[in-house]
């Protein structure tokens, strides 16, 4: 029996690189918003440019105080939030935040909430002038406020018109639109996005979860309900990006329970573009970096050329 020939010659370091409409990533490693501020308050905790991108915390025009406590809860290998859109408004993030994030050698991506279609508008509006941003993303799918977001990811028809409109107010920037995973067929939404415009989806964001303290027999949250997210939604999370991957045609950016290597591996095995870390910055808030450079090092350790030929490897049984 013949022997496989054995590869010879230096490991070389693999590119990275991922386009994501039009806009180049170092790699495909991103943080999810809400989850990493804005960036900044991590810049002593890890290299920020080590990453390809910062989705930063949804910002709506005016600055919002968010739910009242307790809005946070630790469940089985999850969090239940129910922080409530708490941001400090589109303006002063211009003013602040973007220009010492311009410092860093890496994608910034504001997220954008709001409470009605307008909201949306104005915010993709100003934010479409503001140089240093690479990309928007428009999260029509948080479960925590009693108004706007997931009411604009019950029907597709309504993902389609804040979608088009969104795009519409920002045609600078690419536009990414982020999904929910608690709908019934996420690939009517995905569909309705692309076809009003979307650059790109992101998926998902939270899966509507509640907790009962049971001294207190009261909701762990005041909201009642709050988003579980966490290594325990990964598998809905994979299951959701892989039927987008093969619904649409624009590029999806996998999110949902990523805290190691292999987990990141799943999402671009299965079509991701990219991924964004979340929970795991609040337990390990260096886990974006650490995962950038083991998924460099798992593809020079197995003379894989280019990340590019994992997105999508996905291999089917005979
Ligand atoms: C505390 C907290 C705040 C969040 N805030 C936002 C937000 O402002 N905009 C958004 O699109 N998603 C938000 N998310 C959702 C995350 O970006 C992500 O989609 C979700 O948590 C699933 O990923 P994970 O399991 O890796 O955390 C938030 C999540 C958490 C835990």
């Amino acid at each position: 029996m013949k022997s496989k020939k054995p590869v010879k010659g230096p490991l070389k370091t693999p590119d990275m690189a991922v386009n994501i409409a039009g806009v180049r990533f170092k790699n495909p490693v991103l943080t999810a918003s809400g989850t990493f501020g804005y960036g900044l308050e991590f810049a002593h905790l890890m290299d920020l440019n080590s990453i390809g991108g910062i989705v930063v915390k949804g910002l709506s025009m005016k600055p919002i105080m968010g739910n009242p406590p307790p809005r946070i809860y630790e469940t089985a290998s999850g969090m239940l939030n129910a922080i409530g859109w708490q941001n400090i408004g589109a303006t002063e993030f211009a003013a602040k935040k973007l220009p010492a994030l311009r410092n860093y050698d890496t994608n910034i991506i504001v997220n954008i909430v709001g409470f009605e279609l307008s909201d949306y508008v104005e915010v993709a509006r100003f934010l479409n002038d503001c140089p240093g941003i690479s990309a928007l993303e428009l999260n029509i799918s948080c479960p925590n406020v009693k108004k706007g977001g997931f009411h604009f990811n019950k029907d597709p028809r309504d993902a389609f018109k804040v979608t088009a409109a969104a795009k519409k107010a920002s045609s600078r920037l690419p536009l990414w639109v982020k999904l929910s995973p608690n709908v019934t067929d996420v690939r009517e939404f995905a569909q309705a996005c692309q076809e009003a415009g979307a650059d790109a989806i992101s998926a998902v964001n939270t899966l509507v979860g509640m907790a009962i303290d049971v001294e207190k027999r009261r909701p762990a949250l005041r909201f009642i309900t709050g988003g579980l997210s966490g290594p325990a939604i990964k598998p809905v999370a994979l299951r959701m990006v892989y039927e987008i991957c093969r619904a649409v045609q624009i590029p999806v950016i996998g999110v949902g329970g990523i805290a190691r290597l292999d987990d990141a591996l799943e999402f671009l095995i299965a079509g991701a573009s990219a991924v964004q870390v979340g929970t795991a910055n609040f337990y390990k808030p260096d886990a974006s970096e650490r995962i950038a450079l083991q998924l460099q090092e798992y593809c020079r350790s197995r003379r894989i050329e280019s990340i590019r030929e994992i997105i999508g490897s996905l291999r089917t049984y005979e």
